[in-house]
């Protein structure tokens, strides 16, 4: 493709879907970088300075000084449905636009927060460890006893399109749903999910035999599950993260589950990714995984579509209306 001086230059943060790459090498000139070479302000300042668009991951920082001193570029588009890693107010202000990857990645991670709701509710990991480590000797009676899930009342906090979708899920299985949410869904919503409005969150943590948690990260959702709202959880209760690690204390959590005041827990996500709390690590039955929330080949790839579009959308100069993935 011709390289003529005008032609807008793309910087991806990480490999994608080819269907990203593709496309935006039809636009321009794309650059590819890997993992880890954008990993500190400076690197990705050097990297951004003649950069028109930005496909981002939601391990680089993009904050005010990396947004200030890219003085070309004109989108961020964040490959994930959370924005907390990109400064949204200075980019608002910068008149640079952000992007992100909502609906397509939904169901996958709707699904990945039920996986972990059955592993810790039914001791998947101390099982299978028994099992691996020879001490499978016979059905056992009082064995791995866990919570049934029909006689349950799981509690879901954050209740946008991924907590009803995990609503969705749950209700299947007989489990009452309350749920938390900054403003109450529609009473229809609410019926089609029968799921109970609780406005008081300390009330719906005394109730949870199950607590999915589906809200973003925001100043307000920061460590909102802390040590002492942790102890007013029951001590049966299973927490479930595929939202953002900041939102829980992790050293509390982790104490709570040594002390056998929380019975388990299914973690996606960490306040200090990739670093994991070595509380955790340590944890009875607590199930750990690396952040695959949306890693089915479907939603990586609707994703990598979205972000592309949104960045080829914004280098036309077409009209936010026409650009549904555009949060700023
Ligand atoms: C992943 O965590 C996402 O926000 O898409
Ligand atoms: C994310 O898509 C959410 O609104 O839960």
């Amino acid at each position: 493709m011709a390289n003529t001086p005008n032609r807008p230059k793309i910087l991806i943060a990480e490999p994608v879907p080819e269907i990203a790459i593709n496309k935006l090498q039809e636009r321009g000139e794309v650059t590819v970088a890997g993992r880890g070479n954008l990993n500190t302000e400076e690197k990705l300042i050097n990297a951004l300075h003649d950069k028109d668009a930005f496909l981002s991951m939601l391990s680089n920082r993009v904050t005010r000084s990396v947004l200030t001193k890219s003085k070309q570029l004109k989108i961020v588009a964040n490959y994930a449905v959370g924005y907390n890693n990109i400064d949204t107010s200075a980019a608002a202000e910068l008149g640079i636009r952000v992007a992100n990857t909502p609906d397509v990645l939904t169901d996958a991670t709707a699904d990945l927060a039920i996986g972990l709701m059955i592993a810790a509710a039914r001791k998947f990991p101390a099982a299978e460890s028994y099992l691996r480590d020879g001490q499978f000797t016979g059905w056992e009676p009082l064995g791995f006893r866990g919570t049934e899930l029909s006689q349950s009342v799981t509690g879901i906090i954050g209740m946008g399109r991924i907590g009803q979708a995990f609503a969705k899920r749950a209700g299947s299985f007989g489990t009452r749903i309350i749920y938390h949410n900054r403003n109450r869904v529609s009473r229809k919503t609410e019926e089609k999910l029968n799921a109970v409005y609780e406005p008081d969150l300390e009330k719906l943590l005394a109730r949870a035999d199950i607590l999915s948690l589906h809200c973003p990260l925001t100043d307000e959702t920061h460590h909102l599950l802390n040590r002492k709202r942790l102890a007013l959880m029951q001590k049966h209760a299973i927490i479930v993260n595929t939202a953002r690690g900041a939102v829980i204390e992790e050293k509390a959590l982790a104490d709570a589950l040594v002390s056998k005041k929380i019975a388990g827990a299914g973690l996606d996500v960490y306040e200090n990714e990739p670093s994991v709390h070595p509380g955790l690590l340590e944890a009875p039955n607590c199930i750990l995984l690396p952040h695959i929330g949306s890693a089915t080949f479907y939603a990586r790839k609707k994703m990598a579509e979205l972000a592309a579009n949104a960045i080829i959308g914004v280098l036309q100069n077409r009209d936010k209306s026409e650009i549904p993935n555009l949060i700023v």
